[in-house]
């Protein structure tokens, strides 16, 4: 298990950048396409983390509301909903929030001193993790890690993400741009106590949902190969479990750095390969292959397979077909299922490649009930 949770901050701002009004009332900046973008988000995390201010000011439930959301991950072997994640300096909780209602595991990161207090107030809502004085945010991580938590997605306010985005410790800012404007300097913004992540972020996708204008940007170490390829390990979380295939997650991205499709492994069909799903979803019929694939690199968790005993075209076949020039991946695919040796197949065809070992053991992680 790696040391910390890929951490994705997910939040909604004004067109002027505030996060909320100056007002008591929540304001929902979201409309109903974009709220169910999140709970598709949520869905595919293992705990939700909000700050202590975000649970007092806005009550949030933090449950996934699609119900074929929470089948899908009780099919997959998880809890219906992620954990709901907390931390707080001062203890000053209600146990009566609706974040302490049943339904997810609670888990509360308090600093030492204001621990026995909490307890107290607490009682058995939640589990109360002592994180220290003051308390510190990468042992929360770490400690989440422990607990089996993979992918965290964190919500707000503003200083938690602030946090989170100045100590360098997210992965991934998706922002929600709404339509229009608060204008009031008393309202809350990203609340950033350092300089924030060195260097500018990637861009990885920009997109219309209902009304509002997302953004999406990958962080985190590394420039734009290594973010883009651990996105595509966070997409093999997202496989149909399987014991005779392994789960592999896929991303194309185009000449100017736009994703142009991804995918993972059974996602459409039973025997589909990530690199495969996401090809298909760039199917022109009988136009052939989308000519932008010519100028584009595919990310892979897993090497691009050589040998497949499921279909008659392997990986390699289809990334050359297309006219991809380039692939970049983590993992060499263990002697388990064939003998593929994809990596040399593809620069034996002119495809240029890049193996990034240190996602290695990401990548492998995730399919850690075939190679422990
Ligand atoms: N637009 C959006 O997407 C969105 C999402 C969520 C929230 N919001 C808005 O954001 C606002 C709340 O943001 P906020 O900045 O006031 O609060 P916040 O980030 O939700 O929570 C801050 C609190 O978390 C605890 N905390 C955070 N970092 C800590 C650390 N390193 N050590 C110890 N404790 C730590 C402290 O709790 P204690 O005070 O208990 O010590 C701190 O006061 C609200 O207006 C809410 O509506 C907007």
């Amino acid at each position: 298990m790696p040391s910390r949770p890929y951490v994705l901050l997910s939040c909604a701002t004004s067109a002027d950048g505030y996060l909320d009004d100056a007002t008591p009332q929540r304001l929902i900046l979201s409309g109903p396409a974009d709220l169910d973008r999140v709970d598709e988000l949520r869905a595919g995390c293992d705990a939700i983390l909000v700050g202590a201010r975000t649970v007092r000011a806005d009550n949030p439930r933090l449950l996934i509301r699609d119900p074929r959301r929470s089948a899908r991950r009780a099919a997959r072997g998880l809890p219906a909903h992620p954990a709901r994640v907390t931390l707080t300096a001062t203890g000053d909780l209600d146990p009566r929030a609706r974040f302490f209602a049943p339904g997810a595991l609670r888990l509360v990161y308090c600093a030492t001193p204001a621990l026995t207090a909490a307890r107290a107030r607490l009682g058995d809502s939640a589990v109360l993790i002592d994180a220290g004085d003051p308390l510190s945010v990468d042992f929360m991580l770490s400690d989440l890690a422990e607990r089996g938590v993979a992918r965290a997605l964190v919500e707000g306010g503003a200083r938690v993400l602030g946090e989170f985005l100045a100590a360098g410790l997210a992965d991934e800012l998706n922002l929600a741009v709404a339509p229009f404007f608060i204008a009031d300097p008393a309202a809350p913004r990203l609340d950033l106590p350092g300089p924030g992540p060195g260097g500018p972020m990637t861009l990885a996708e920009t997109r219309r949902v209902g009304e509002v204008a997302l953004l999406r940007y990958l962080l985190g170490p590394g420039g734009p190969d290594h973010r883009f390829l651990r996105w595509a390990v966070e997409l093999s979380r997202l496989c149909p479990p399987s014991d005779s295939a392994f789960s592999v997650g896929a991303v194309v991205v185009g000449e100017e750095g736009e994703v142009l499709a991804t995918g993972f492994s059974r996602e459409q069909e039973d025997h589909d390969h990530a690199e495969e799903v996401a090809l298909r979803k760039l199917a022109q019929g009988k136009l052939g292959p989308d000519p932008r694939l010519r100028h584009a690199t595919i990310y892979s968790s897993l090497v691009p397979c050589g040998a497949r005993a499921s279909r008659p075209v392997t990986c390699v076949g289809h990334i050359v077909a297309a006219g991809i020039p380039r692939v970049v991946f983590a993992w060499r695919e263990p002697r388990l299922f064939t003998d593929g040796e994809g990596a040399e197949q593809l620069r034996a065809a002119g495809v240029a490649v890049t193996e990034l070992p240190d996602l290695a053991e990401r990548a492998r992680a995730v399919n850690a009930h075939l190679v422990p």
